[in-house]
């Protein structure tokens, strides 16, 4: 059975049962706690702790996810991959484990031609939690599971909860024998290899409180109702149900695996390791393509770092199994959309722009793979030679920094080695930079506040804020909170920095590029509040950030909130040109050139889009001209909600990460670009004024960035080159359209009379150079000449000096030195010829006793070396040392 039937049954199943069917949420986690979907039933959180009204009260859903804290058993066991998905029923406060115990054995059990899995039931087992006997019962007496294959376990296995305060319940789960051939016999308990984990049935009842470990936690309480969520893993489903040893020879899984056989010329089977690279390469392959379908871009944090290690360690394994060449991801990526694509249209749709994202990647890690291989190769040999089995922090953190390797896989590439990598050294050296990346990041959105004090505020606003901004400057509301470092209080006094909560409001949060609003919130007991900051840091909350600018700030008032409406219009007006531009690029450079960020303040806005390589000053040029033509036909922008089916047959673009299935906004400027936003606008695009691209620019690996101003601000910018243009003309005096043919002239005649002087100079040194040669000393048989050059001579000179002097003295063995002052710091220069070489005489170890003396360093060759030092007032007493040593035997 394929996997997309799998799918298909299992929501078919219980959509017949009552369950509405909601399509995949995407991975980027709207839960603050969370970098990425982990389990199907994320996104249904919400609904579990009451915070939001769920659309219906069982739900049914296949979820991507993605896990990475065992990707180390990746390749190595059955069962582990980073990206899968999760079937997954749902109720909220509904039906409890009466049904859902039933509502699992049917759809397990049920004959293939009836629309189930037709598992044999003698081949299931389950468990429950240790005193579970609730469970056990319904699994016995009601389904009729014999009492000796119902195992009990403990906390460990049978509760599962998110590592986070959350909801969280006991479960049960449901195992499939896979035969003796897999294992020991005795159930789960024994040997879950053996018996396989298809379905974990939780139930969901408790709200945690501090979570310390899997098994350590506190249950603060009972959440509002008895909730189910389970999760059956479909992949697993699929080793069953396609008979094969593991979930790398799923069919989805496998035409990648293949395919990266046949790219490496290795075979499957053959041998185990390269068995484990291949099955890396298949699993992570397909989760960098979902991770980038989403809309994640490789970084050096957050989400962007899972996906850069994900698609680094799999081009490494690519190299270990022999695949040299560059663009096998590009083959494997085209592979793995092919295997989903019919599970998830979006992929074949957004094809280009995931492949731009992975083979930039992969060209950037291939670039410094080498020679990060060829560092940490030496380290290896420097620990083994120094009898140590550990590689230095350091060394890691060059190997990270420079050479662009996850620590993870230096980890691996040592333990390959049988060495250990010195990690607190490692990451005391990350530690700064990064915490205080990852503090700024938090602080902005969350601030100080408990996850849990703003979801109390979420609910007293009813689960969303009224935001109405796309019409109000101002707006009158109740405030519903007041936090003082992030503690809710009852009043804020004068200078207090402080977060609002409001029931409505006029001020946008800011999201989706667009920075936030300021303004000002007026008490109706007088006091006033300065916002200079608006986020929102759960979905549908919006926080307002300042501080008390007089009077006494209390919660429960009434008040006024006005945004400044000038900044408003200057950040709308760039939001409504970041539209237009990134229109602009599509229709220039094709599909590929999606928004990969952007931002969108006053009078400017900066716009990052994926493109393979820099974006030729032509297609600026045109895509300026382009967009101000538009504004000047003064077409109308439009915003308007509609299905995401409809937004997307009418050719709006999306961007990435949206919710499937949604109400989504579309913002529409004239007929000239459509696109999902939820920012605001201007009213006509006339409003602009004028747009001007200040230049692109590369940010990483396929990404580039795009500056400009909009409004007065681009008026300003080419107001000012317009004056500079007038001041140049003026100074060379040149008409303004000779100026490029005139600055070009005086160029070139600067060089060429840069180019004359140094000859002159040249001839100049050369010119001592008979001299020099007349006047060698004979030094126990070897002709040396001690000179020390006018001071300002350059060390090219100083070097063609010695040279020249040398081949003067043809025939003897010879030694010249010429030391120099080029500009505040001795320089000397040796060279010896061939015959004193033959006796015994070097450049190098001479220069290497001149620089002593001067109190520096240097060397080279044996005929031919440099050396400096700090001390010029020395050099008499260099020459001088070095002749003692062309003297001695
Ligand atoms: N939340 C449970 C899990 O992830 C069941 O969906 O296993």
């Amino acid at each position: 059975m394929e996997s997309a039937e799998i799918a298909r049954r299992y929501l078919r199943y219980f959509e017949q049962n009552g369950h509405t069917v909601v399509p995949s949420a995407s991975l980027i986690a709207e839960d603050p706690t969370l970098l990425l979907v982990p389990a199907g039933m994320v996104p249904f959180k919400p609904y579990f702790l009451a915070q939001r009204t769920p659309p219906a009260k069982r739900m049914t859903s296949c979820q991507k996810c993605v896990r990475t804290p065992d990707i180390e058993e990746v390749g190595k066991t059955t069962r582990h991959a980073t990206f899968f998905q999760m079937l997954g029923n749902f109720s909220i406060g509904d039906y409890f484990k009466e049904q859902a115990i039933p509502f699992a054995w049917e759809l397990l059990t049920r004959s293939q031609s009836d629309g189930g899995f037709g598992f044999p039931e003698e081949k299931l087992w389950v468990t429950v939690l240790h005193d579970d006997d609730e469970s056990a019962e319904i699994w016995h007496k009601d389904v009729g599971v014999p009492m000796d294959r119902i195992q009990r376990r403990g906390l460990a296995d049978n509760f599962w909860h998110m590592g986070v305060p959350g909801p969280g319940g006991p479960c049960s789960e449901i195992y499939y024998d896979r035969g003796p051939e897999h294992g020991r016999e005795g159930g789960p308990e024994a040997d879950e290899d053996r018996y396989l984990e298809v379905w974990n049935l939780v139930f969901m009842q408790y709200q945690l409180g501090k979570v310390r470990s899997k098994v350590d936690f506190d249950i603060a309480g009972d959440l509002p109702a008895k909730n189910i969520d389970t999760g059956m893993g479909l992949e697993r489903m699929a080793i069953l149900l396609q008979g094969v040893d593991n979930i790398y020879e799923v069919d989805t899984m496998w035409k990648v695996l293949d395919r990266a056989a046949q790219l490496t010329d290795s075979r499957y089977g053959a041998n185990e390791n390269d068995d484990v690279s291949l099955r890396v390469v298949a699993d992570h392959v397909r989760a960098g393509m979902m991770l980038v379908a989403d809309g994640i871009i490789p970084s050096n944090e957050g989400r962007g770092y899972v996906l850069r290690r994900i698609l680094r360690r799999a081009v490494r394994k690519l190299r270990l199994l022999g695949g040299q060449e560059r663009g096998m991801m590009h083959e494997l990526t085209a592979t793995a959309i092919a295997a989903m694509g019919d599970q998830y249209p979006e992929l074949v749709r957004t094809a280009a722009n995931i492949h731009t994202v992975i083979d930039a990647e992969e060209e950037s890690f291939a670039r410094t793979l080498r020679t990060g291989e060829s560092i940490f190769d030496v380290a290896v040999q420097e620990s083994k030679g120094s009898g140590r089995e550990v590689v230095g922090g350091a060394d890691a953190f060059k190997l990270h920094d420079t050479y662009g390797f996850p620590i993870e896989l230096t980890l691996e590439m040592a333990a390959e080695q049988g060495l250990t990598v010195d990690e607190e050294g490692f990451r005391r050296l990350m530690k700064e930079q990064r915490e205080r990346a990852k503090r700024d990041a938090r602080e902005k959105k969350t601030g100080n506040a408990d996850v849990s004090v703003l979801g109390d505020l979420l609910e007293r606003a009813g689960g969303t804020i009224d935001f109405l901004g796309y019409r109000d400057f101002t707006a009158e509301a109740r405030v519903l909170g007041i936090l003082v470092n992030g503690a809710n209080v009852t009043e804020a006094a004068q200078g207090a920095e402080v977060e609002v909560v409001l029931d409505r409001t006029p001020f946008y949060a800011e999201g989706g590029g667009q920075l936030a609003d300021h303004g000002v919130i007026r008490f109706m007991g007088g006091a006033e509040v300065e916002v200079t900051d608006v986020q929102s840091p759960m979905t549908g909350l919006i926080v307002h950030r300042g501080r008390v600018r007089s009077g006494l700030a209390r919660s429960g008032d009434t008040v006024l909130a006005e945004i400044d409406v000038s900044r408003r219009k200057a950040i709308s007006r760039s939001h409504t040109a970041t539209h237009m531009v990134h229109k602009g690029f599509r229709a220039a450079l094709g599909e590929s050139a999606a928004q990969a960020g952007s931002e969108n303040s006053p009078g400017r806005f900066r716009f990052d889009f994926t493109a393979s390589g820099a974006v030729p000053p032509s297609v600026l040029r045109d895509v300026e001209a382009e967009v101000n033509e538009v504004l000047i036909d003064d077409l109308e922008v439009r915003a308007f909600t509609t299905s995401q089916t409809e937004a997307v047959a009418m050719g709006a673009m999306a961007l990435f990460g949206e919710k499937y299935g949604d109400e989504v906004r579309v913002v529409e400027v004239g007929d000239y670009s459509r696109e999902l936003c939820g920012g605001t606008h201007v009213g006509t695009s006339g409003q602009l004024g004028l747009i001007k691209l200040l230049g692109e620019s590369s940010i990483g690996a396929g990404v580039r960035r795009i500056e400009a101003l909009v409004g007065m601000d681009a008026f300003r910018f080419l107001a000012r080159e317009s004056v500079l243009v007038a001041q140049l003309s003026d100074q060379v005096k040149a008409r303004r359209e000779e100026l490029p043919e005139r600055v070009a002239g005086l160029v070139t005649r600067l060089r060429e009379a840069e180019k004359d002087l140094e000859r002159l100079r040249a001839e100049q040194v050369l010119a001592a150079s008979a001299g020099l040669a007349e006047g060698a000393r004979d030094v126990n048989g070897i002709a040396f000449v001690g000179h020390r050059a006018p001071d300002g001579t350059g060390a090219d000179d100083l070097r063609r000096l010695a040279v020249d002097v040398r081949s003067r003295l043809q025939g003897r063995p010879s030694v010249v030195m010429v030391a120099g002052v080029p500009k505040d710091r001795p320089v000397v220069v040796i060279a010896v010829d061939e015959r004193a070489r033959e006796l015994g005489r070097k450049a190098g170890k001479l220069v290497s006793l001149a620089a002593r003396t001067l109190g520096g360093g240097g060397g080279g060759k044996d005929d031919l070396a440099q050396g400096g030092g700090s001390d010029a007032g020395k050099i008499a007493e260099a020459l001088n040392v070095v002749e003692h040593a062309v003297g001695a035997e």
